[in-house]
């Protein structure tokens, strides 16, 4: 666990979390005595969740919480919930009524949900109704509030629900809790200010704001001091990074400062808007060695009419014109995006302008959903007649094409050596490392455990399906 230096952002509201911080361990004390109480916290959806997550958890270790990997053996249970798919709520809903059994047999358990999900009325109604063993509920903006509201709950014995859109504050100098020391996330910026029509993080997330450059820098600087070698910036749309701060400052600019930090470590990003991604950014990208030669750039469509009625403000022509000053900058980059089929009036011939978007990109590697209605948004009041076996034929279409395009990128780089970042023993298959490469590709390799979290060289001597094989070379 590390401290942030505090920044002058809300600096009564991390003074008064961790006064709630001392109150609740002491709670703790009285309750556990000399055993340690145990948390298990389970994340949903993207890496901001996951990063709010590690902040979570170190507002939770600070309490007093040490940390189990099942529900069974917590004292407190928290899931941190993702609202951008049906499917990512119903697997919520699901997996909040396996634990009413549990809490029954062990009723001191707390149970607490949090996150994207939890911001929508509808759905923080529908806790409090049906879900009755739920002692707390709170939004994405009350996630650094954790200590306050479980002292409520810890000493009311009530049931807490906080889910009002105060406001979107910035809390530096609280403590974060990371499970990977090799590769971090890095929040630059917050929120999404784009309301693209299918969207819900725009209603669950608030505006966009980022935090200062300093906040930045000093926090890449403690990663890389704790061996980070791999930092991962992150943002909804980092492209607008900057917007709003006191400094005239804007991401590719972030970018150099933190190239320019001392340490062996490789900087991603995610995610870019086509919209608000420039020639300086591609160019800063080819210009800073420690820049990985790997590009998130979602297009959701390959036809304008659709890109339109997403309102994503870009055509095709233009992702198109993008990707190619891309390569001319960076011939070896690795693209990938995501992929929505079936948006609301999208026709098959609509969706194979997409197809032959794919072939023409040859991404590294995609992630494709079939359109999911979400409450509240533009898109949820279109029409939508094309039923979703039709959908999901579209999708598997697609994703046909995706994997020929693979197998042949996979081909081609037998018999390459590429350098890998060593991110863990493939434990089923003793004695394998698994590295990725900087364009984002996984290579396993024989090795000892020793080498993970370094840099290898790796030769590719066999492509699988889904994974190269290949062999260290000195
Ligand atoms: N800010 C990022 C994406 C965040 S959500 C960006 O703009 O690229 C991650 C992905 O989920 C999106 O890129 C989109 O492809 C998908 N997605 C978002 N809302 C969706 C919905 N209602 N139905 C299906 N897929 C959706
Ligand atoms: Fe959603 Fe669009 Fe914002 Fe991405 S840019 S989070 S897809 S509204
Ligand atoms: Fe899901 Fe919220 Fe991320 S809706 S994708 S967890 S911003």
């Amino acid at each position: 666990m590390e401290l942030q230096k505090a920044s002058s952002v809300s600096l009564a509201e991390v003074t008064k979390q961790k006064e709630y911080i001392e109150l609740t361990a002491t709670v703790l004390r009285a309750r556990f005595g000399h055993e340690t109480p145990k948390a298990f916290v389970h994340t949903y959806g993207c890496q901001g969740n996951v990063s709010d997550s590690e902040r979570m958890k170190g507002l939770l270790a600070a309490c007093g919480y040490a940390f189990c990997e099942r529900a069974e053996d917590a004292d407190f249970v928290l899931f941190n919930t993702c609202a951008v798919r049906e499917h990512a709520e119903d697997r919520v809903f699901g997996n909040c009524g396996a634990l009413k059994p549990l809490k029954e047999k062990k009723p001191h358990m707390i149970i607490a949900l949090c996150g994207c999900m939890m911001q929508q009325e509808h759905i923080a109604n529908r806790i409090r109704k049906s879900y009755p063993f739920v002692n707390l509920v709170f939004g994405t903006f009350a996630f650094h509030r954790l200590p306050e509201l479980l002292y409520k709950v810890l000493t009311s014995g009530k049931r807490v629900f906080e889910t009002d859109e105060t406001k979107g504050m910035i809390v530096e100098g609280l403590p974060v809790h990371r499970d990977r020391s090799v590769k971090a996330w890095l929040p630059v910026m917050y929120g999404c200010d784009n309301f693209c029509s299918y969207c819900i993080v725009p209603y669950v997330r608030g505006r966009e704001r980022s935090r200062t450059p300093q906040a930045v820098l000093e926090e890449a600087k403690q990663l890389i001091a704790d061996g980070a070698k791999e930092i991962t910036l992150l943002g909804q749309n980092v492209n607008s990074y900057g917007k709003g701060l006191q400094e005239n400052i804007n991401f590719p600019e972030l970018l150099r400062r933190l190239n320019a930090l001392e340490g062996d470590f490789i900087i991603r990003f995610m995610t870019s808007h086509p919209k608000d991604c420039t020639k300086e950014l591609l160019d800063t990208m080819a210009e800073c060695e420690k820049c990985a030669r790997h590009l998130h750039l979602p297009v959701q469509s390959g036809n304008n009419r659709i890109l339109s009625e997403m309102n994503r403000r870009y055509t095709r022509e233009h992702y198109l014109e993008l990707i190619r000053y891309a390569r001319s900058v960076m011939p070896d980059i690795s693209l990938t995006t995501d992929i929505i089929t079936g948006f609301p009036g999208e026709t098959y011939e609509e969706f194979l302008d997409t197809v032959s978007l794919v072939r023409e990109v040859n991404y590294t590697s995609m992630f494709t959903f079939i359109y999911s209605p979400r409450k509240g948004t533009k898109a949820a009041e279109m029409d939508d007649p094309v039923p979703y076996e039709e959908k999901s034929r579209w999708m598997r279409e697609l994703l046909a094409v995706q994997e020929e395009i693979a197998a042949k990128r996979t081909a081609s780089m037998v018999g390459k050596v590429f350098r890998v970042l060593v991110e863990d023993q493939t434990r089923e298959k003793d004695g394998l490392l698994t590295g990725r490469t900087a364009g984002n590709v996984n290579i396993d390799f024989a090795g000892e455990a020793s080498l993970v979290g370094t840099f290898c060289f790796v030769r590719v001597t066999q492509a699988g399906n889904w994974i190269l094989h290949g062999e260290r070379v000195e």
